[in-house]
């Protein structure tokens, strides 16, 4: 049965069926179909919608959904929605929303919003003449492509430019068909792509063995988007007078920003520390980019690369000390949108987008820089005086209950107890000990 997992046509089966064939390898399928129907939204519509979101869906897989009161940004105060399974992020993002709302919240713009795309191409033909009749070619994507375009240029969006670049030094033949594009506030993947393959058609119908051109072949590689953005930019910070910074654990506001500074350094100069350090980051970035529908890989894939954009891997962040003014900053890219693809189907992003006032995509990108910032601080500002440790474990309190399967009482006992104890996984296994050894006393026959 092990070596016969290959199944011909799943596909094409009904979910009832995907799901008995799935739970058949199970030393118990019955209670694996009864789990997964148990997952099941109870409204079939509902169900529905989300199995279409997807192929071979059979059930759905819950995550948390918490929320971030007292987000200060530009001087509104929002509440921001995060989806994410590790539990110390949104009380760590909350800690910091509250820090900073009483110190003139986070500041924020967007820089730019400009997308990118490649058409990939090999052309063995005289350079000069590509060059030469690029103009042209370039008029024929841009005519090409109006269909497509319309709609977005009356949005204020559209092609913003075309360029050609040669890169036969690296490989034989090789030349990139480089554009640019504004999708004003949808995250815009399907649009770029599909210009991208009508450039590609054009390339096609005019290069190819074309004897105006010497009649070489054009071999069209591929055409897709770029999710390296480093133009869709949107740049936060945070700033007080140093003095301000009291009431941070037990050290003076000096010792707290000689510490925070030197992390911030460090960050820079180490890969190891940096990619924890923008982890951090995108621990806030990717929750709403989950709780808003939008694809968090591909932000995260922007993000790292941007990190390494100097040629070597560096924190995301700086920090400017001047005058005794405290001044920190994420200058990130995060394409994401407001509009399109799940944000108004999924009904919770769209509940996200509407919790947060509907913000079109510029606002997004400063709502999520804000929180990858929050999240951020709040991890240095742990890290430097107490350490992480402590908060995130009495934050884990629950998972490590749960997995001893602690009762509602228990759980009530030991949230009381490691107020003032160290949370681990042998100290509340210890902890559940005791109470349970209590327990079987008080209940023992008289
Ligand atoms: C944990 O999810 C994130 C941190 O490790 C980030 C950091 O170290 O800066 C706390």
């Amino acid at each position: 049965m092990e070596n016969n997992k290959i199944i011909k046509g799943f596909s094409k089966l009904g979910k009832d069926s995907k799901i008995e064939k799935i739970t058949s390898f199970l030393h118990h399928p019955q209670a694996g179909i009864d789990l997964l129907r148990s997952f099941w939204h109870e409204n079939t519509e509902v169900q529905k919608l989300l199995d279409e979101f997807s192929e071979n869906t059979v059930t759905n897989y819950f995550f948390p959904y918490g929320v971030v009161p007292n987000v200060m940004i530009n001087n509104e105060v929002l509440i921001v929605p995060m989806v994410i399974e590790e539990s110390s992020v949104v009380a760590a993002a909350a800690n910091s929303a509250r820090f900073w709302s009483e110190r003139g919240g986070f500041h924020s713009q967007v820089i730019s919003t400009t997308k990118v795309g490649q058409v990939h191409f090999i052309w063995e033909g005289d350079d000069a003449v590509l060059k030469q009749c690029f103009p042209e070619l370039r008029r024929l994507m841009l005519e090409h492509t109006k269909p497509i375009t319309s709609n977005m240029e009356k949005r204020g969006g559209g092609i913003l430019d075309i360029k050609l670049l040669n890169k036969r030094d690296e490989i034989p033949g090789y030349y990139q068909i480089l554009a640019y594009f504004d999708t004003r506030d949808a995250m815009g993947a399907n649009f770029i792509n599909t210009c991208l393959e009508e450039f590609a058609e054009v390339l096609k119908a005019h290069l190819d063995m074309n004897p105006m051109y010497g009649g070489f072949e054009c071999q069209v590689i591929m055409s897709i988007l770029s999710n390296y953005t480093p133009d869709c930019l949107v740049e936060t910070w945070v700033e007080c007078p140093v003095s301000d910074l009291k009431g941070v654990d037990e050290i003076t506001p000096e010792e707290f920003v000689d510490k925070f500074s030197k992390a911030v350094r460090i960050s820079q100069i180490d890969i190891y520390r940096a990619t924890t350090h923008n982890k951090g980051i995108f621990n806030g970035i990717d929750a709403i980019a989950l709780a808003t529908g939008n694809d968090f890989r591909a932000i995260e894939a922007c993000g790292h690369a941007y990190a390494a954009r100097s040629g070597s891997y560096q924190g995301l962040t700086s920090l400017e000390l001047k005058n005794n003014v405290f001044k920190y900053t994420l200058k990130i890219p995060i394409a994401l949108g407001s509009v399109g693809g799940l944000t108004k189907l999924h009904p919770l992003a769209k509940f996200s987008l509407e919790l947060m006032g509907n913000p079109d995509a510029e606002k997004l990108m400063m709502i999520s820089s804000t929180i990858g910032m929050a999240n951020n601080f709040s991890a240095l500002k742990s890290l430097v005086t107490k350490g992480i440790q402590k908060g995130h474990m009495k934050m884990h309190l629950l998972n490590i209950l749960n997995n001893f399967n602690a009762t509602d009482k228990e759980k009530e006992q030991a949230i009381e107890y490691f107020k003032i104890h160290k949370v681990s996984n042998k100290s509340v296994s210890n902890f559940l000990g005791q109470l349970r050894k209590i327990h079987e006393f008080q209940t023992l026959p008289t």
